[in-house]
């Protein structure tokens, strides 16, 4: 095409044509990379607001940060989120307080004999991916969500920390992969650290995230709670921030924080 010829061209007519047709576009590719904010939201099941930096796999490359890509599945019924090797159900997109909400794929409210198929717990979070389990405040930083774990062990343990999984999960099984032969006791350990209180007789199996002390629905409970509770909070899954989506540069030194006096985000370095 005759506009793409250099401006020593004798007809200084188009060699200022092809400047202006240029300038045009690079303005609508800075208009594009700031319209990447102000794509329409997307809807996938109840998720009715799925907007930046989320976007979902079928929208426009434009729209949100890669990083934050949602699918939609059974047919359009259930956000996903892929997150390292699990799979997991969308229940909120939080945008007043940069969480997001979402439980095991597959973990259903009526069957409570369902266990997640992979360890999910703090040790897989770290401060260059997308999510953290850390809420920051400038002044304070708390967990959103905390890892319980799922034990066996050979000798029954009396203690408010370990909740018996019975009938959920039964007790006594060929399943198990750690001890070979004979009758075990299943648990699952909720509170104290993964190891301290951790009984001599016990090996972990599995850790998951539940949510944090002052969102659970036991917490002002007056009974003993039972794997029934543990279950729904299960079912009701775990926050993650995702206030990772500021920077705009990852790199490993950054921190972002929400002030909490106007919910405005801030990134520093540290
Ligand atoms: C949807 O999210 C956008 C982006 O955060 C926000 O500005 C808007 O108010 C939200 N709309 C609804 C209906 O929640
Ligand atoms: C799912 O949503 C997409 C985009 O809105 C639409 O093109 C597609 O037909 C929907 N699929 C089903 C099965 O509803
Ligand atoms: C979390 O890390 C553990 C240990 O490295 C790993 O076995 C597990 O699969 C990871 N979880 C996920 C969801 O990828
Ligand atoms: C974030 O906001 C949602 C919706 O308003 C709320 O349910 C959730 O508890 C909040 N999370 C935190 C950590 O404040
Ligand atoms: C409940 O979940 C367990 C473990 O995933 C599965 O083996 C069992 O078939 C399920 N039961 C029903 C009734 O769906
Ligand atoms: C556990 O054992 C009880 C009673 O023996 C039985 O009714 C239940 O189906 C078993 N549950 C599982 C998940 O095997
Ligand atoms: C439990 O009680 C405390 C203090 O009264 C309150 O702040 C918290 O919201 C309650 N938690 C639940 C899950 O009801
Ligand atoms: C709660 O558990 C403790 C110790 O595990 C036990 O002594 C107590 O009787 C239980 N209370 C109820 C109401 O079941
Ligand atoms: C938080 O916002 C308030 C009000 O805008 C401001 O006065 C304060 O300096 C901010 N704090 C931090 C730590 O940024």
């Amino acid at each position: 095409m005759e506009i793409g010829r250099p401006s020593s061209t004798p007809f200084i007519g188009l060699g200022s044509f092809s400047f202006f047709v240029l300038i045009v576009f690079h303005l609508q590719t800075s208009y594009a990379k700031h319209h990447n904010h102000h794509c329409p939201a997307s809807s996938c099941g109840n998720i009715h607001n799925i907007s930046y930096p989320f976007r979902l796999q079928t929208d426009p490359p434009n729209c949100g940060k890669k990083r934050y890509e949602l699918s939609c599945e059974n047919n359009n019924h259930s956000t996903v989120l892929n997150l390292y090797s699990g799979k997991y159900h969308v229940h909120a997109i939080n945008y007043n307080n940069y969480t997001i909400q979402v439980a095991d794929f597959n973990i259903h409210k009526a069957n409570c004999s369902f266990v997640p198929p992979y360890s999910l717990f703090n040790y897989n979070f770290s401060r260059r991916d997308p999510y953290l389990i850390k809420m920051n405040t400038g002044s304070e930083s708390y967990s959103l969500s905390e890892a319980i774990t799922f034990v066996k062990c050979e000798n029954p343990v009396e203690s408010p920390l370990y909740i018996p999984t019975d009938p959920c999960i039964n007790s006594s099984g060929a399943a198990t992969t750690i001890l070979s032969k004979g009758e075990y006791y299943s648990y699952v350990k909720v509170g104290g650290t993964y190891t301290s209180g951790l009984e001599d007789s016990c090996r972990i199996e599995l850790m998951v995230m539940i949510t944090s002390r002052q969102q659970r629905i036991w917490e002002n409970s007056s009974t003993n709670i039972s794997y029934k509770d543990i279950h729904n909070q299960l079912v009701y899954g775990f926050e993650l921030s995702w206030l990772p989506s500021f920077v705009n540069d990852v790199h490993f030194g950054y921190t972002c924080y929400v002030n909490g006096s106007n919910n405005v985000v801030h990134c520093k370095d540290i």
